[in-house]
């Protein structure tokens, strides 16, 4: 659609869609005024559902769940305010606080969301993990992060159960679970048995803008996840930034696939509709073609919110698939998490008769920084323009903005409000985002043409991107390790036409052991089971050493060029 088709159909959204206006009139402090935080005290859990619980839309939906197993439910505004505010009394009588660490182990429950709201209420620090994580996973992370309590499903909880003498920290577990008092282990308690008694009125409490909400743990080149913290400030972000690039409407029925164990799913799966007030969707189930179409078609989806690796997924399923629905509801569809082809935009164009509006952000922004715009005409293949209050370039090591067209690294000037405050107990890694002065360095690479978009290039640094999940090459090779056959691991990034990347591993064995077919299933089986189900190496490749710098670092730059069939460049730090 162009800009005149959008405006015809949406007159009200002129002012809203207008790229220009966006930018000549932006600034922050309008955005907090018409979010109507004023003063100094706030909560997000506040202004995203209390606050609609005291209006017109206290009887809307806020949320339409639907069960893999064909469970439909709903809960308004009102009804998340008050489950919301006995899950903070319960969570308190347990011992939580301001302050606090309490992680999630679920799957996209409603509880998952409730429990989110409560905490925030509480003013205590939510660490949401993707289901498909392994005990090394979950234990890194309440490690890290000393996480006093776990909420999780009886299922989910007999998975980490090997790791839990690991935590010393970890008071409590709250198990979620149709079922009623069952039996339960000693500092175990049972999620629905409490709710029961759990008082209906709860004080929020009150935070500074600069108070931790939540926890995310992502990853880099080398050693565990970091723990990305964002604060309550960070809704002045997630306010706007749902509203312009997402298009999002009082109307609007949207769905974002992403699970809240990522990023995308804490603030455009939760927070940012929330703080819009919009009705959002939430199927709990696994990736299926008929049930996504389905979804659309039942609950009358507008704005869809998903992934390149989902979109290519689809698109291979064959147009027939989607002439069998009536996907008409949609109005507005993007994409985040890896590049968007150009081909699938133009696919998309063809089946659904919209473009697909990519988007680019990170954990560490906590909200989108670039996007194709509703009102800007997309340029298939590029990741848009700057949102408006960001300033992004492609600069080079000494931080000096190159002229267009060069390729150098993503950079954006610090100061948004969503930006990362801290990396959990971790400075050193924290300030490496800021080593170029003046900069907060993205870890990619890109370049800007001569109308003002940008357009990825790659990662600076070993980070694999598989199906939009960011996975360090560093946790796989330590998790290899533990494998008792494998002596030496080098992971590396390897192009995939669907998934992006898949991880790929070069293993070299232990003295005993002899490359197979069958050891290289059980090893991919041991990662699965033990790290994440996402992050396990697709391709294994066994050989007899690895190459090595001289100070023992294996070279994955080296196994990629080699892999890929690329020159192999510098290799003058090469051990014999
Ligand atoms: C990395 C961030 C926050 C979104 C989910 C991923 C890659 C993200 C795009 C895009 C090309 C993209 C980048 C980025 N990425 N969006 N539109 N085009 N690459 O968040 O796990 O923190 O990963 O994902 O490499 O740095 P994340």
């Amino acid at each position: 659609m162009n800009k005149t088709e959008i405006i015809n159909k949406h007159p009200e959204a002129f002012n809203l869609i207008c790229y220009e206006d966006q930018h000549k009139n932006f600034s922050w402090e309008t955005v907090k005024k018409e979010l109507g935080v004023g003063g100094n005290k706030v909560n997000i859990a506040y202004e995203a559902i209390d606050k609609h619980a005291t209006t017109w839309r206290k009887n809307k939906v806020a949320l339409y769940w639907e069960g893999s197993d064909g469970t439909h439910l709903k809960y308004t505004f009102q009804e998340l305010k008050i489950l919301s505010d006995k899950c903070a009394n319960m969570l308190q009588s347990l011992g939580v606080g301001k302050g606090d660490r309490v992680f999630l182990f679920l799957p996209r429950l409603p509880e998952l969301f409730i429990n989110m709201i409560a905490i925030a209420k509480l003013g205590a620090i939510s660490g949401p993990m993707f289901s498909a994580f392994g005990p090394d996973a979950v234990r890194d992370r309440l490690q890290n992060s000393e996480a006093k309590v776990l909420i999780t499903t009886p299922e989910l909880k007999e998975r980490v159960d090997a790791v839990l003498w690991e935590l010393p920290k970890l008071e409590r577990i709250v198990l979620v679970s149709v079922k009623e008092d069952y039996e339960l282990e000693e500092g175990n308690v049972c999620y629905k048995t409490l709710m029961k008694d759990a008082p209906e009125r709860f004080e929020m409490e009150w935070m500074d803008m600069e108070d931790p909400l939540y926890l995310l743990y992502t990853s880099g080149t080398t050693g565990k996840p970091k723990g990305i913290t964002h604060v309550h400030n960070d809704m002045i972000s997630y306010y706007i930034t749902t509203k312009w690039s997402l298009d999002l409407r009082d109307d609007d029925i949207y769905w974002c696939t992403a699970d809240p164990g990522w990023v995308t799913g804490t603030v455009y799966g939760m927070w940012g509709p929330w703080l819009n007030g919009v009705s959002m969707y939430i199927y709990d189930g696994r990736f299926d073609v008929n049930k996504w179409y389905e979804a659309i078609q039942s609950y009358k989806i507008t704005v869809w919110y998903t992934a390149p690796t989902a979109l290519r997924m689809l698109m291979k399923s064959g147009d027939y698939l989607v002439a069998q629905y009536d996907l008409e509801s949609l109005r507005y569809i993007c994409s985040v998490g890896e590049p968007l082809n150009p081909e699938v935009i133009k696919w998309g164009m063809n089946v659904y008769n919209l473009p697909i509006h990519d988007t680019w952000w990170q954990t560490e922004t906590g909200s989108i920084m670039i996007a194709n715009y509703p009102c800007i005409p997309i340029k298939p293949g590029s990741m848009g323009k700057p949102f408006p209050g960001i300033k992004a370039a492609i600069i080079d090591s000494e931080g000096n903005e190159l002229p267009d067209g060069h390729h150098g690294i993503l950079a954006l000037k610090p100061g948004w409000p969503s930006m990362l405050r801290k990396v959990w107990g971790d400075e050193g890694r924290f300030n490496e985002y800021f080593n170029i002065t003046g900069w907060y360095t993205t870890g990619d690479t890109a370049y800007k043409d001569e109308e003002g978009y940008f357009w990825f290039v790659g990662r600076a640094d070993d980070v694999i991107n598989t199906s939009g999940h960011r996975v360090g090459p560093f946790e796989v090779e330590s998790a290899l390790l533990e494998h008792r056959a494998v002596a030496e691991a080098g992971v590396i990034g390897k192009p995939d036409p669907e998934r992006g990347e898949i991880i790929k591993a070069f293993i070299a064995l232990k003295e005993g052991f002899k490359p197979s077919s069958e050891l290289g299933e059980e090893i991919k089986k041991f990662i699965k089971h033990h790290l994440a189900a996402h992050a396990y190496p697709r391709e294994i490749e066994f050989c007899e050493n690895l190459p090595k710098t001289r100070s023992g670092k294996i070279m994955r730059r080296l196994l990629k060029a080699k892999d890929l069939g690329l020159p192999t460049g510098d290799i003058s730090t090469l051990e014999d």
